[in-house]
């Protein structure tokens, strides 16, 4: 439908005059945007340090305010397939590492790691492991979880499956190699073996299907989850990626630069047009971890694009629109109300300037 009340704003981005027309209300391309879009993940072992420092419960709360909502909280990662529950441990969690710098191998954690958890202003997925084909000690934990934790949102039974060693328990146990099939079937028969105990929604982490690909651009690689996304829809299920962060999974040597919160920016927002419901932003190894938006002291330079992108969003944000084609390094998003009013106009410029320049004697 061509509206005849839409707005008509051009900007001026040398060398080109570029013009763009608002919808007065949101398109039919005009995604919902779930209140906990981005959401934090913190890795599994450290998630007792993270709940101690004041930056972690800060820079939640920033968010929540600039959103009007709280962040999902998921704890898990590769340490969760390292963790195994002791009911007697009376500490969060137990191991030893050579550097502060490290994680640990193997862990063990006790009844405190749940009150942490059960202490998180958010709704709070809880990983739990799977990779060592201890059954009875992650159910354990889920009972307690599902008895103290009025925040608990799900479990996720094993984190990034596709990754296990072929010498890992659980694939010993099943003693068919490991596939896609092997892993759903192991998936479904815990499922089979936690839903009598502990009335539970399970987060299903499939890998399998979401591998990580490194591309070129924001736009083609979040088009990949777009099939994912409408089917788990379809079904009546949310669609979440439980764990992501950097444009080069790591994020070594481009998460310190301004390029890093402009992809945040972008990424957050071409993630919910293709239908993520939800982005859980991975924090690792306090103090060692280039992609992390906070550290034991200081906020790390992603973070501006979070509190960006928050601040778009904003209280009254609930539909985004991307008015440009994706083709170029200019994106144009519209952010519409509850009431279909377009509220907020976002242009980002992700092309890059590669060279040194000197500063001028305008200071600019
Ligand atoms: C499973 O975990 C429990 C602690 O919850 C531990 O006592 C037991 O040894 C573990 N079983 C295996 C096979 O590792
Ligand atoms: C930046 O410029 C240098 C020097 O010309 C070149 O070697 C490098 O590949 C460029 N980097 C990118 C990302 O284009």
């Amino acid at each position: 439908m061509v509206s005849n009340t839409c707005i008509l704003l051009a900007f001026l981005l040398s060398p080109t005059i570029l013009a763009v027309t608002v919808p007065n209300t949101p398109p039919p391309s005009a995604a919902v945007v779930d209140p906990s879009l981005l959401s934090v993940s913190i890795e599994f072992f450290t998630f007792p340090a993270y709940a101690q420092i004041a930056a972690t419960s800060n820079c939640i709360a920033n968010i929540a305010t600039l959103r009007g909502a709280q962040p999902a909280i998921r704890i898990g990662g590769t340490t969760q397939d390292r963790a195994t529950y002791d009911p007697t441990l009376s500490i969060a969690v137990d191991y030893t590492v050579a550097s502060q710098a490290d994680a640990p191998t193997t862990l063990t954690y006790g009844p405190p790691f749940i009150t942490l958890a059960s202490q998180q202003p958010g709704a709070v997925t809880l990983g739990l492991n799977r990779q060592l084909n201890n059954q009875s000690a992650s159910l354990a934990a889920a009972k307690l979880a599902q008895k103290t934790m009025s925040n608990l949102f799900a479990f996720e039974l094993g984190n990034e499956p596709e990754f296990y060693a072929s010498d890992s328990p659980i694939i010993i146990a099943g003693g068919e190699g490991w596939n896609q099939d092997v892993d759903a079937a192991s998936e479904k028969s815990w499922f089979g073996a936690f839903s009598p105990s502990a009335s539970m929604r399970i987060a299903v982490s499939d890998d399998f299907l979401t591998m990580w690909v490194i591309s070129s651009g924001i736009v083609s690689y979040t088009r990949q989850y777009q099939s994912e996304a409408s089917a788990a829809h379809e079904a009546g299920i949310k669609y979440f990626l439980g764990e992501t962060n950097s444009a080069t999974c790591g994020g070594g040597g481009i998460s310190s630069t301004f390029g890093a919160a402009l992809w945040i920016v972008d990424y957050v927002l071409q993630g919910a047009l293709n239908g993520v419901d939800r982005l859980y932003f991975h924090q690792g190894t306090i103090s060692n971890c280039a992609y992390c938006f906070w550290g034991q002291s200081s906020i790390f330079t992603p973070y501006y694009g979070v509190a960006f992108v928050s601040e778009f969003l904003g209280t009254n944000g609930v539909k985004v629109a991307m008015l440009d084609d994706g083709s170029s390094a200019i994106g144009i998003y519209a952010l519409y109300s509850s009431t279909n009013a377009p509220v907020r106009l976002l242009v980002v410029n992700t092309n890059y300037f590669n060279g040194t320049a000197s500063k001028k004697d305008d200071g600019s």
